[in-house]
């Protein structure tokens, strides 16, 4: 098949070239041609793991190619994806202003029959409406529209392009969506055939669902604190129960990312157009934007101000394996550290450079964990990177000023915490090692 992948973030470039790897010819189309050429060159614009040697490989067997250009790439062309972004308008709507450009350039440029597929997260009736559009501004094409929403988490997206648990094939047409099996089969994933409309459902069904977990099990975790009960072990017994799962039951500092939090809201907003208050999601959105604070208001408690205080801070994207900082509980926290005064040295071994971009200027930056502890009153620890999570604690004890570390991932066990010499200890949902006098 001859496939054509507009937009090129995390989603595109990941599908395009998953794509390629089973067999097919792809052109991966993008606006900006400097990143165009980089990629040429199988330098892959954002980080994830394995993603630049399955491009080189692909790019060498002639199977994958990236271009500027939408004419020559739709002479001869059976498929065309939009996996351009939907980023979230100040209402918290999906903004579509990318997917209507690119509709248009599709209608202009085809010349014979050809399926559209829509992997980007669109709102319910979305891929009708492109159908209509498509339709009315080129109407000598016959074109098909297929909504096939991603569930490729960053950090393992190649892993899950291969791996992933279902491919969701929406479609009004029978033939189109045949032709889309086949042209799935090959990554050997279950196959979920249905309409349109509920495609684009489960997209947004599945996340706001996988939301709820993630702050049902945080006030567990907070509630888990106040009556000396300890989150893992309730997490791991909860899990046992093959209805509930083991997965996404990892109490924290609330979801980030680019997808959870922008689609909890799309979904919200999809529900307020029909009148409906969907009132259980309302509810999973706001815990999330207060838990996202929890350590700071938890040190705030502790000590009477935190200016003047020196402050490491662990891990600033918003999950390891990424350097994706979007909606990260780092952008929530450092702001307001640095507004009271404190003085902000932070570690990630590969967010630094998207941090620096926006967090305030005073924050300095450190090559290793162990530079981010040095002469600290406090840390935070953010994200739960392996070189965060195999520290020795000894390391906090001997480099910090004064030991006190705020765990937001819960990187320690409960009994090396017993065993060790910290001043103080807290982390989430569980009977944390305080102590009367913090320093
Ligand atoms: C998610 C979905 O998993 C994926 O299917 C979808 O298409 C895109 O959004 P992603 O945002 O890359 O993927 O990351 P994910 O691993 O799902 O984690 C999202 C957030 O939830 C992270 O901030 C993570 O720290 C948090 N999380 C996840 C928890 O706090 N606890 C958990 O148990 C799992």
């Amino acid at each position: 098949m001859n496939i054509a992948v507009v937009g090129t973030g995390y989603v595109g470039l990941v599908t395009g070239v998953g794509l390629s790897a089973i067999g097919h010819h792809v052109t991966c189309i993008d606006i900006d041609e400097e990143k165009v050429n980089k990629m040429k060159q199988g330098i892959s614009p954002i980080f994830e793991p394995g993603l630049e040697d399955l491009m080189k490989e692909n790019i060498l067997a002639d199977r994958l190619h990236f271009t500027t250009n939408y004419a020559d790439t739709f002479l001869n062309l059976d498929i065309v994806y939009i996996a351009v972004g939907t980023p979230e308008n100040e209402d918290g709507t999906a903004n579509l202003t990318f997917i209507d450009k690119v509709v248009d350039q599709i209608a202009y440029y085809t010349k014979k029959e050809i399926i559209v597929v829509t992997k980007s997260t669109v709102p319910v009736g979305t891929n009708h409406y492109i159908k209509d559009k498509l339709t009315k501004q080129n109407p000598n094409v016959a074109f098909e529209v297929v909504s096939n929403p991603e569930f490729l988490r960053e950090g393992s997206a190649v892993y899950d392009v291969f791996h992933g648990s279902r491919i969701v094939i929406g479609s009004d047409s029978e033939a189109a969506a045949e032709v889309m099996h086949q042209v799935n089969e090959p990554f050997g994933i279950p196959i979920f055939k249905t309409d349109t409309c509920s495609a684009e459902m489960i997209k947004y069904a599945s996340n706001a669902f996988l939301a709820t977990k993630i702050s049902f099990i945080n006030e567990i975790a907070n509630v888990c604190e106040k009556v000396n009960a300890d989150i893992e072990e309730v997490a791991l017994g909860m899990g046992l129960d093959n209805r509930i799962g083991s997965q996404f039951l990892k109490a924290g500092i609330g979801y980030g990312g680019s997808c959870f939090p922008k689609d909890t809201k799309a979904l919200k907003q999809i529900a307020d157009e029909v009148d409906y208050e969907f009132g259980l999601l309302n509810a999973v959105i706001e815990f999330n934007n207060k838990q996202r604070k929890k350590l700071l208001n938890q040190a705030l408690l502790d000590f009477d101000s935190l200016a003047g205080k020196n402050i490491g801070i662990l891990g600033l994207a918003f999950k390891p394996d990424t350097d994706d900082i979007r909606e990260a509980a780092s952008l929530e926290i450092i702001p307001e550290l640095v507004k009271m005064g404190a003085n902000v040295k932070a570690y990630d071994p590969v967010a630094m450079d998207n941090a620096k971009k926006v967090l305030p200027a005073e924050v300095t930056y450190v090559d290793s964990p162990t530079l981010a502890l040095a002469d600290t009153d406090l840390v935070f620890i953010l994200t739960e990177w392996a070189d965060i999570r195999d520290l020795p604690l000894s390391t906090f004890e001997n480099q910090m000023r004064n030991s006190n570390v705020y765990d937001g991932r819960n990187c320690f066990s409960q009994k090396d915490i017993q065993q060790s010499n910290l001043q103080s200890y807290y982390s989430i949902g569980r009977a944390a090692k305080r102590q009367e006098v913090l320093v």
